[in-house]
């Protein structure tokens, strides 16, 4: 089964589709992160990337198309995957499509995050994340159990993102509103497409997407 994740920035991607990787063994694959890491190596992608990033905007369509084709290629994918940040234009949308059929594979389910803008940015700017295994925490939903402690590995250190500022947030929301919400239509009109009430308690989102899962 291969899973799509669309939704503003903030609206609980990245924290859904790491649960659903654990429950049904699946491969997360977040473009973000991706990045984020040729960012941290100093790669050739990593210098293109980050102005844009910094800034809020999306990078080029080309560079992205590449980097997941090669991603998805990866035999750990067989087994099926989790798209968590991509497609985010119509362009990559199409793409992706193209890629999958040439290996003879597709996306079978859409699950869209619904969450309103005026939520989206208090969520960001409350967002950190452990610097050891990456996990994300929320200072206002989302806390460790013990502050200061990461829940799953004990580490002390946390870190946030370059572009989690408040300035950014509003270019981010901007991209997503020109780019990547038209994409939503291309996905509904081949019923794939499946719209979830973000703005619940995440376990309450987790359980609405595993309704949807179990139907199909
Ligand atoms: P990317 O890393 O993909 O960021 P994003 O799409 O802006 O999404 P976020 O990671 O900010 O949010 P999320 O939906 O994953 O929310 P999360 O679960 O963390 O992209 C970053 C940049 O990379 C882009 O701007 C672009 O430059 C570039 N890029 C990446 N992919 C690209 C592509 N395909 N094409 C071109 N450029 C690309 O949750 C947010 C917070 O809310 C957390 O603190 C969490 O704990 C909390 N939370 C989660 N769910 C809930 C809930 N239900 N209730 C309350 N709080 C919640
Ligand atoms: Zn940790």
């Amino acid at each position: 089964m291969n899973i799509i994740f669309l939704g503003p920035p903030g609206a609980g991607k990245g924290t859904q589709s790491k649960l659903l990787e654990d429950r049904y063994g699946l491969v997360q694959i977040s473009t973000g992160d991706m990045l984020r890491a040729e960012v941290a190596r100093g790669s050739e992608t990593g210098k293109q990337a980050k102005s844009l990033m910094d800034t809020g905007r999306l990078v080029p369509d080309e560079l992205i198309i590449a980097m997941l084709q090669s991603r998805i290629a990866q035999p750990d994918c067989a087994k099926g995957f989790i798209l968590d940040g991509f497609p985010r234009t119509t362009g990559q949308a199409e793409a992706l499509d193209g890629m999958l059929k040439a290996s003879h594979q597709q996306i079978d389910i859409v699950l869209f995050l619904d969450v309103d803008e005026d939520i989206l940015a208090d969520r960001i700017s409350g967002r950190f994340t452990c610097a050891k295994c990456g996990t994300t925490y929320n200072e206002v939903s989302n806390p460790p159990k013990v502050a200061g402690v990461c829940d799953a590995c004990g580490s002390h250190e946390f870190k946030r993102r370059a572009d989690d500022k408040r300035e950014t947030v509003v270019e981010r929301l901007k991209e997503y509103r020109k780019l990547t919400a038209p994409i939503l239509p291309f996905y509904e009109k081949t019923g794939r497409l499946h719209a979830i009430n973000g703005m619940l308690p995440a376990s309450e989102v987790t359980a609405q997407i595993e309704a949807v899962l179990a139907k199909s």
